[in-house]
């Protein structure tokens, strides 16, 4: 998967627009709503998740329940909001029953997520668990294998796979110190990955 070069939306609120009306797959007749993404669409680190569950479906809004309570506190964990990250799914409507979403329907759903990469162009991305890691990645080797480690999407995006949320609160917790450990190096690829200084006057200068 890959950032595509000419988008066909012209704008970001376009495609939020034709998003929120989407009727490509099946889950466009079981969602209340369409869970597009939330936060700062300048973001450096952008967050892809999974698939809305019962409360992002009611309110439109990802990750507000309690895997959301950890991420937020995960981002809280290395000095950042929720307001200065963007957060975004692979499948923006809600799997019925919580199921994983199907192929058909993230394959659907793809061209959205290459097109919020686009227009956001964060410089780190933090994918949650496996299904967001092996669309993105485009691998099948699981995110156990993979979390913690940097790779590069597209020409330069630092990508980073961590645990999702929902696994770490099934565990009781127990691995919440490798979630942490992951939200570090993100900090870290942030901090190395930033623009220098238009003055010019960054390190060695
Ligand atoms: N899990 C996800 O992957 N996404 C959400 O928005 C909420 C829970």
């Amino acid at each position: 998967m890959s950032i595509s070069a000419a988008s066909p939306y012209a704008s970001f609120a376009d495609l939020e627009r034709e998003a929120l009306a989407c009727v490509r797959c099946p889950l466009a007749t079981t969602r209340t709503q369409v869970v597009f993404g939330a936060g700062n669409p300048d973001a450096d680190l952008m967050f892809v998740g999974e698939g809305p569950g019962e409360q992002e479906d009611r309110t439109g809004v990802p990750f507000v329940g309690r895997a959301g309570q950890l991420l937020t506190t995960l981002i809280e964990g290395i000095g950042l909001t929720r307001a200065d990250v963007y957060i975004a799914n692979v499948v923006k409507c809600r799997p019925p029953g919580n199921c994983d979403p199907l192929p058909l329907e993230i394959e659907s759903c793809r061209p959205y997520l290459e097109a919020q990469l686009g227009f956001i162009r964060p410089r780190v991305v933090v994918t949650l668990g496996n299904f967001a890691t092996k669309l993105l990645l485009e691998t099948k080797v699981g995110i156990t294998k993979l979390r913690g480690q940097e790779f590069t999407y597209g020409d330069d995006i630092v990508l980073i796979p961590t645990l999702h949320p929902s696994a770490v609160l099934r565990t009781g917790g127990t691995n919440i110190a490798d979630s942490r450990a992951d939200f570090v190096v993100a900090k870290r690829a942030l901090a190395r990955t930033a623009a220098a200084p238009a003055d010019g006057s960054g390190a060695g200068g």
